[in-house]
């Protein structure tokens, strides 16, 4: 009788202790969970982001993307757009981009992977104002030889087709290019490096 006490009284201490130990062990991963979710969501916020491109057709089509919090254009340029290119670069401040901070393979006129997409950070290189894209011809006073291009509305920089800012504006630096690279065809994952 006694011996069987003893033997139930000693699978309930150890039943126990595996739960409190389970418990502790719980109790000691809620803080680390808790701990690891909001990083984890970071990454995720901080992390690629794909974009479909297959639609932006049309010279001047084009797609807005968040990444990182920050505001993403990829814009569709034509063989004419991009022929023009060249045209703009003694009215530029930096036409081959050496002083923005970007990707090698943006320090060119083209300023992309393929020169008929074109990404950007749409982040003024001024004070953070989002540019908007006036097409040349379109209705605006940006002057008759306006090829297309960014216009920011707090204090006038314009930018090119290719982010490149013109001389005399407020803003210093061309638009910034981010790290992304060409998953297919038709899609682009931004924050990626190309390799
Ligand atoms: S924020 Fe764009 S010109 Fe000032």
């Amino acid at each position: 009788m006694s011996r069987d006490f003893d033997q139930r009284r000693r699978r309930f201490l150890t039943t126990t202790a595996t739960v409190v130990g389970g418990g502790g062990l719980v109790a000691a991963a809620v803080p680390f969970l808790t701990s690891l979710q909001p990083s984890a969501r970071a990454r995720i916020a901080s992390g690629p982001v794909d974009v479909d491109i297959s639609d932006l057709r049309k010279g001047g089509a084009r797609r807005t993307v968040k990444w990182r919090g920050r505001p993403v254009v990829v814009l569709y340029r034509t063989p004419e757009m991009i022929g023009e290119l060249r045209e703009n670069d003694p009215q530029l401040r930096d036409p081959k981009s050496l002083k923005a901070q970007q990707p090698e393979f943006a320090r060119n006129e083209y300023r992309s992977l393929r020169p008929e997409y074109l990404v950007l950070l749409a982040q003024c290189t001024h004070f953070g104002c989002v540019p908007i894209y006036l097409a040349a011809g379109a209705e605006h006073n940006l002057g008759e030889d306006w090829n297309g291009g960014f216009y920011c509305p707090c204090h006038r920089s314009r930018f090119d087709l290719a982010g490149r800012v013109y001389k005399g504006v407020p803003a210093q630096l061309n638009l910034e290019v981010p790290l992304y690279r060409f998953s297919g065809e038709q899609k682009l994952i931004i924050g990626e490096e190309a390799v």
